[in-house]
């Protein structure tokens, strides 16, 4: 669909030959600068002080230090970020998967100009420019090949994203009001979204107020235990199905994180959600998938794509790589007017920008068994595996996964230390210090994780990556 007329909105700017000559001169010196990082430093003892003091003022506004000592220098070279202390690092977890394309990307900081380039900053629900309905349009035109959802609402967080779910779920579903979410979920750190989320960390202090029959996550080691896949599948419906006998039509959703992130980069298949669905789908129940940590990294650009389920998705969120966040719904879930609004949906550049992220990935070249995701994510195995044959004691057995080493596409993971809380979190510490920054997921077993920028990844940078990775965990495991 074409946008308005370039004569009715920006025209003068956005097609102003000087205006984009001077975009393409920025993005260029940019891109210039940003060549010169080629590849991990130490800190530079000249900017240990200003750094520090950086650090102290940033701990001072939170109330806490900051988890690792990362300010941001503002720029980077593709996998590679500079810190405000003059060191540079292998990017693996690019804000908890925000910055797919990793840092400088000549595209994202191109959209980013286009967007500087509006007469306000921030577009809201009562009036809007109309980059952020050629965003949403985007976004539903990708999820509706194989799906039906039909409609987007924007949100300025994945937890607010996930909000708005649920108010469609409830208005929808009315008067039914318990939820059924899997073990391990999570879910923003919204009042609600801390309940439903299955950390008892995240909900300290927290009145309960939601009410949340929590469904056990497919499991490799517990289909073993129980005979087989086929065996775990049945007991999980049976478990869904007296819920919902218990409870009968109270439940107005299930919501499915189809690879679970925080959680452990959990991953089940096509047979364990697709019998839980049709349950849903019998009972009425909506089937809400949860995207914002998985969409665009896993085989396919939707994971519900990639276990093709898209016909049993009422409600989807996305967030993180796609900038701006969205609530997705069928058309009977519309909701009524009055139910969803809100001051901000977010800034132009983060439409600009998650439009070209959604152009850039819409290339079936990253996709599939042979894309080239895939074929990343294959390579990390075979260096976690290869560094795991090396180093066995760092790598003891863990009864709870059947592999050290797991996730899909651009969700990686890797189970040192028995999955110990501690001695993961030494690990991601000794990591960072030693030029790869990660960070962890998963409740006991913890493990290792890496979001890292998949587009821009290089073959041979798996190896220099995976060199910081064996520093820093020596570095644990000669501390024991
Ligand atoms: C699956 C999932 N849902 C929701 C959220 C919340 O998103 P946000 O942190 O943007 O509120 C996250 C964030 O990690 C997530 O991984």
């Amino acid at each position: 669909m074409d946008s308005p007329s370039p004569a009715t909105i920006s025209a003068g700017v956005r097609d102003n030959p000087a205006i984009l000559t001077a975009i393409d001169t920025i993005v260029e010196q940019v891109q210039s600068v940003a060549n010169a990082i080629t590849d991990v430093r130490p800190p530079d003892p000249g900017l240990a002080e200003s750094h520090r003091a950086l650090l102290d003022r940033a701990a001072a506004t939170k109330g806490r230090d900051l988890l690792y000592p990362y300010i941001g220098a503002g720029l980077g070279n593709g996998p590679l970020v500079q810190l405000a202390d003059g060191s540079v690092k292998w990017d693996m977890i690019c804000g908890i998967g925000v910055h797919f394309f990793g840092h400088a990307h000549p595209e994202m900081i191109r959209a980013a100009l286009i967007g500087a380039l509006e007469d306000t900053h921030k577009h809201g629900n009562l009036q809007s420019g109309f980059d952020a309905f050629e965003y949403s349009e985007r976004l539903i035109e990708l999820a509706s090949r194989s799906s039906r959802l039909k409609h987007a609402f924007l949100t300025t967080s994945g937890a607010m994203a996930n909000e708005t779910a649920l108010k469609v779920c409830y208005q929808k579903h009315a008067p039914a009001s318990r939820v059924i979410a899997f073990a391990d979920c999570f879910m923003g750190r919204s009042v609600t979204m801390s309940q439903i989320g299955d950390s008892a960390g995240n909900r300290q202090g927290i009145p309960l107020s939601t009410l949340v029959d929590y469904m056990p996550f497919y499991d490799e080691v517990e289909a073993d235990r129980v005979g087989g896949h086929t065996n775990l599948i049945d007991r999980a419906c049976r478990q869904l199905e007296r819920y919902i006998n218990r409870y009968p039509g109270q439940h107005a959703c299930f919501i499915f994180e189809l690879v679970q992130g925080e959680g452990g980069f959990n991953v089940a298949n096509r047979d364990f959600f697709k019998a839980l669905m049709e349950i849903c789908r019998d009972r009425g129940i909506a089937v809400w998938d949860d995207e914002i940590q998985s969409f665009g990294r896993t085989e396919r650009m939707f994971a519900y794509e990639m276990y093709d389920l898209g016909d049993y998705i009422d409600v989807l969120t996305v967030g993180k790589l796609t900038q701006a966040c969205a609530a997705l719904y069928t058309e009977p879930y519309n909701p009524k007017p009055g139910l969803l609004s809100g001051t901000f949906t977010g800034s132009t550049s983060d439409f600009t920008t998650g439009l070209r992220v959604l152009e850039l990935l819409d290339d079936e070249r990253w996709y599939g068994a042979d894309g080239v995701f895939a074929k990343h994510h294959a390579q990390f195995r075979e260096h976690a595996r290869a560094m795991i044959e090396r180093h066995p004691k760092w790598f003891p057995a863990c009864p709870a996964v059947k592999e050290l080493v797991g996730g899909v596409g651009g969700m990686m993971r890797l189970t040192p230390f028995g999955g110990d809380k501690d001695k993961v979190s030494k690990a991601c510490k000794a990591c960072f210090d030693e030029g790869v920054v990660l960070f962890y997921c998963g409740h006991n077993p913890y493990h290792i994780r890496l979001l890292p920028p998949m587009p821009v990844m290089k073959d041979e940078y798996w190896t220099r990556v995976f060199e910081c990775i064996e520093r820093g965990l020596a570095r644990v495991a000669e501390s024991e």
